[in-house]
């Protein structure tokens, strides 16, 4: 499958979520056992009942792999970039940071990712968060304009990762902050899901080896670059999502496979700084 072929699907993926509410890298009832399963996933992956519920409603799909705003650090007045914003989560929760001397743009290739954020920050009030359709390969952003950039569970979904990274760095002030959450692979997964596309739409197979992330961020130039938090992925919170179900359904995995799977990805909290 063309690289366009790949990305029209993640754009699909991500289009149909948008519109039916469904996770596509959250975890499902079964496993979370939770009437609101976006919610029970966002606390497991490191939010707080508050953060969840200061949010507008429709804002937290359940899509993240961590929670990046907890550790950005975030000052009043600085200017915030999300690259995947999605429904706009962490926009929101960045937005009640830096307050209304700050700035928050979110950035989403999915058109309908676009309308459902721009709807919650209407149903929000939220007036300092804008959202930009665009890809985080090619930011709509002016260069050297940005205090701090997060992304949560986006950049594994990117067919160019290091152009990522460069672009990120582009916008960065001098001393701004990147905070990632990710997933990354801890070993090479097996063939069959290296080719799925659902697996690549799933945040799997797209995912980069740690440490070849790790080296694409310093190769851009970012300093101080660190993991603070690493964390198994689990499939088995995802049996109900579509793109699990066809991960785990398409590939007859059995329980042992499945945990095999598991145990060849991580999410990821990293952190680096542009420092000239
Ligand atoms: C797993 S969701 C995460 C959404 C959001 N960060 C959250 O935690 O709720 C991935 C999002 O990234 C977007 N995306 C994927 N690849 C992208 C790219 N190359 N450029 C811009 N957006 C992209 C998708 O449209 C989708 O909204």
């Amino acid at each position: 499958m063309t690289e366009e072929k790949i990305r029209k699907k993640v754009r699909e993926g991500y289009a149909k979520v948008a519109q039916q509410q469904q996770s596509c890298c959250g975890p499902s009832s079964t496993c979370c056992d939770s009437v609101n399963t976006a919610d029970a996933l966002a606390q497991k992956v490191g939010y707080s009942e508050q953060d969840i519920a200061s949010a507008p409603e429709g804002a937290n799909l359940g899509l993240g792999c961590g929670n990046p705003v907890a550790l950005a650090s975030l000052q009043q007045g600085e200017t915030v970039l999300d690259l995947g914003s999605g429904p706009g989560f962490d926009c929101f929760l960045a937005a009640q940071r830096v307050g209304i001397t700050g700035h928050v743009i979110g950035v989403d290739m999915t058109p309908e990712m676009i309308a459902k954020a721009r709807e919650n920050a209407q149903k929000g009030s939220y007036t300092t968060v804008e959202f930009r359709l665009g890809e985080i390969e090619h930011l709509p952003v002016a260069d050297s304009s940005v205090d701090a950039i997060i992304s949560n569970c986006v950049i594994n979904l990117s067919l160019d990762k290091p152009q990522v990274f460069r672009e990120a760095f582009r916008v960065l002030r001098d001393g701004g902050r990147l905070m990632i959450s990710d997933t990354v692979l801890l070993k090479p997964l097996p063939e069959f899901i290296q080719k799925s596309v659902a697996a690549y739409v799933g945040c799997v197979s797209g995912a980069m080896r740690k440490q070849d992330y790790i080296d694409a961020i310093k190769k851009t130039g970012f300093k101080d670059v660190q993991i603070l938090k690493e964390t198994p992925f689990s499939l088995d919170c995802r049996v109900s999502d579509p793109t699990a179900q066809a991960i785990v359904n398409d590939f007859n995995l059995s329980g042992e496979k499945l945990k095999e799977l598991e145990g060849s990805i991580a999410s990821i909290q990293l952190t680096g700084i542009k420092r000239s």
